[in-house]
């Protein structure tokens, strides 16, 4: 079957990679894709939010299967636009509905699902701009860290983290008062500070079945020692070390299970992944977060180390059959370390030249913000590339992914050298 995948970084390429390697798969698409997407794949230059122009691709390429990598479009409505429309709705469309979406669209609406369902998370109350005076002495009944996330999206940085009371009185002043993310500060959550260590679980559902994908580790912060701006993410370590099989019972028990039963009792559609950010206290998990997509770049540790076909998961995700199926894991680590233009995450240039990308060996090459121009390999954004390798543990493949990087060149790269140093 033609299958299509919307979006254009990392974490695409790598749906892509899987995908090719599928005897389902006859035509890939991938609007718009990157210069990585185009030598193994056909990329359709249109936006991942404008579904008329999607469903006019849809047609006109008889694509059976849709895979929607960001969250812009589904927080957006595009599965619901799919189910309504009578030449779209058999397409296998992967990715929740817009109810489902509010998960990662809304932390308020995310705080209240947990709650619900008795999912363990931090402790937390809601303001908008006509209780800005309570969020203020809500901040005095807290101990620091004060933990400040506007509700809605706000491309990764709508979540302040601050130690001095009169700043966090500041910043919510600021955010619902002065709009400091726009719309996406017009409520904002303060929550209960988890003293701890951050790790990601990966989950495909149907709605009613669940598989739990491979665990993973990301490095948001553009300077070594995890300090500096946050950033998409600079690399990633999968499985995560220190997940025994205690933890992970606990996980799927308190809050894979209840997440999936919760989506089920108050009807949500929803076929396609939850990805799941937690916060390890002393070996008790909190969530922090639900995506409702794939994280990158998660995706380019957790998909090479799934041996199944991607494509039948996903016939199965859409038909309601997971149960029916088995996931077959790499025992290997994988990990991934993102090469970054030079500024990121603030201003950066573009167009600059990439070398080396055919010299390297045994790591896999997946193309974040990359273009062709004169038939070279451009840069095209902040994170450029992500160099994945595997090995029987994280270490060694992290060596594979630096000695590759040695090779590869363009003005003003930079990448983190310590993915993985707050593992042991
Ligand atoms: P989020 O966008 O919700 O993942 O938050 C961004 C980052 O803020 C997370 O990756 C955590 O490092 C941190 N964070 C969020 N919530 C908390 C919390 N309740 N306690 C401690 N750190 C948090
Ligand atoms: N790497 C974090 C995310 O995709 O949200």
């Amino acid at each position: 079957m033609n299958i299509l995948i919307l979006g254009s970084g990392g974490r695409e390429h790598t749906f892509a990679y899987k995908i090719v390697q599928s005897n389902r798969c006859s035509q890939l698409f991938v609007a718009p894709g990157n210069a990585g997407t185009s030598e193994i794949a056909i990329n359709i230059s249109i936006s991942v939010n404008d579904f008329e122009a999607i469903k006019n691709c849809v047609t006109r390429n008889d694509i059976k299967m849709v895979i929607v990598g960001p969250e812009d479009p589904l927080v957006n409505g595009i599965a619901d636009y799919f189910l309504s429309s009578p030449e779209l709705k058999n397409v296998m469309l992967i990715g929740p509905s817009k109810a489902g979406a509010l998960l990662e669209g809304s932390k308020e609406r995310a705080k209240e699902f947990m709650i619900d369902h008795k999912i363990p998370t931090a402790a937390y109350q809601s303001f908008t701009k006509e209780t800005l005076k309570e969020g203020q002495l809500f901040l005095e009944t807290l101990n620091p860290p004060f933990v400040l996330k506007a509700d809605g999206l706000a491309a990764g940085k709508g979540v302040l983290i601050l130690n001095n009371i009169e700043e966090a009185k500041n910043e919510l002043e600021d955010m619902l008062s002065n709009s400091k993310f726009g719309a996406a500060s017009s409520t904002v959550v303060i929550e209960e500070f988890l003293d701890g260590i951050e790790l990601s679980v990966f989950v495909l559902t149907d709605g009613k079945n669940y598989k739990i994908l491979p665990t993973a580790k990301d490095y948001k912060r553009i300077g070594e020692g995890d300090v500096g701006l946050n950033t998409g993410g600079m690399g990633a370590i999968s499985p995560v070390p220190f997940v025994d099989d205690v933890l992970m019972q606990k996980i799927e028990e308190r809050i894979v299970i209840p997440t999936v039963n919760g989506l089920q009792k108050e009807n949500i559609d929803y076929k396609g992944f939850v990805f799941i950010g937690l916060i390890n206290v002393n070996n008790e998990p909190f969530v922090i977060e639900y995506n409702v997509r794939m994280g990158d770049p998660e995706t380019e540790v957790v998909l090479p180390r799934i041996k199944s076909d991607l494509v039948e998961l996903f016939e199965a995700t859409f038909h309601q059959e997971l149960d029916k199926t088995s996931i077959e894991i790499d025992e290997r680590a994988a990990t991934t370390v993102m090469i970054v233009s030079g500024g990121y995450p603030e201003a950066y240039e573009k167009g600059k030249i990439i070398s080396g990308i055919k010299n390297i060996e045994d790591s896999i090459v997946f193309h974040a913000g990359t273009s062709i121009k004169d038939e070279k390999f451009v840069t095209n954004g902040g994170r450029v590339l992500a160099i994945t390798s595997m090995d029987m543990n994280y270490k060694k493949a992290l060596k594979k992914s630096y000695q590759n990087i040695e090779k590869l060149h363009f003005d003003a790269m930079n990448y983190r050298k310590d993915i993985g140093f707050d593992l042991t």
